[in-house]
């Protein structure tokens, strides 16, 4: 496929869905790596993502990073662990993964080793979770569902989940507890008092409408992701929210 991706668009991409956040470690150079996911079943570390040759992604090509993506499967073929979001990257049109992959390659390689992950169960699990929950895409979906659900990950933070971390599905945006994100409901019921303005205003500037400033992993959502988009395509993602 001829590559004509803006890594300005791709950057807003990246932001909305928390890339950085997950593969820099804490303090660390930045999308090099060794931020820790921990879930009930292991803790799993972010990969270097820069375009380092040995260590990061610079020996790959546009359609390695596309299957990655897509069918959350390493150039060698083995299958990524889930803590790596795929299951919703895989609804991420060509076009918006030539972006991503365009904006990737800007950062500065940084040689800094993946660090692997810790206590994690048998590979066979990994293959009967993909068997059962993992449904390759690209899906279509509106561009408000996609920009939410198959970019961002709105869900992750905003949902309860059962005790083994499990998103409640019926109750997706009602709200994440702890021990998870402890994140407000913004279902359409819990949003109905905020305008299509309110919600843009939170997410260009960061405020809501008492004057507050959301903080949580809801700030560099903001400030990364919802601020960078198109006119067009907040108005899609509220639109999205609002209607459910
Ligand atoms: C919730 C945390 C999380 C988020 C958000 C996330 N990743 Fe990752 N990613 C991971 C983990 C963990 C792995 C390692 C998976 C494995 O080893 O099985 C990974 C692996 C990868 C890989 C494979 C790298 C390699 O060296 O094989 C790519 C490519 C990737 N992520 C790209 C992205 C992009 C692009 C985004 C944003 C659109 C993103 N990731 C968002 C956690 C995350
Ligand atoms: C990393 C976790 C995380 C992600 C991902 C996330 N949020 Fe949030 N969000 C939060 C937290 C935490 C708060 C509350 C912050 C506070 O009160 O200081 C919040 C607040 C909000 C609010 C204000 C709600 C209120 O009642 O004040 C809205 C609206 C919102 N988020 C929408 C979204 C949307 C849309 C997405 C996806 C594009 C998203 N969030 C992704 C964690 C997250």
């Amino acid at each position: 496929m001829a590559l004509a991706g803006d890594p300005a668009i791709g950057a807003a991409l990246a932001g909305l869905g928390g890339c950085a956040a997950c593969h820099t470690a804490d303090g660390g150079p930045p999308w090099a790596g060794g931020h820790a996911v921990e879930t009930p079943r292991g803790t799993f570390y972010g990969s270097n993502l820069t375009p380092d040759p040995e260590h990061g992604l610079g020996a790959w090509g546009f359609d390695d990073f596309r299957r990655a993506m897509r069918e959350g499967r390493a150039p060698d073929g083995h299958a990524y662990w889930p803590a790596f979001p795929y299951t919703s990257f895989t609804n991420l049109t060509d076009e918006d993964l030539g972006h991503l992959w365009a904006f990737l390659q800007t950062l500065e390689p940084v040689a800094r080793p993946d660090q692997p992950h810790e206590g994690i169960p048998p590979r066979w699990q990994l293959q009967v979770f993909r068997w059962r929950a993992f449904h390759e895409g690209p899906e279509p979906l509106d561009r408000g569902a996609y920009l939410g659900t198959a970019v961002g990950h709105c869900r992750e933070c905003h949902s309860p989940r059962t005790w083994i971390g499990r998103i409640r599905t019926r109750h997706e945006l009602e709200g994440g507890h702890a021990p998870f994100t402890v994140a407000p409901a913004i279902d359409p019921e819990a949003l109905a008092g905020w305008s299509a303005d309110d919600l843009d205003t939170l997410f260009t500037l960061g405020m809501s409408p008492d004057g507050d400033f959301p903080g949580g992993g809801m700030s560099r959502i903001v400030d990364e992701g919802t601020a960078k988009l198109s006119d067009a395509d907040r108005a899609a993602l509220i639109a999205w929210l609002k209607g459910g």
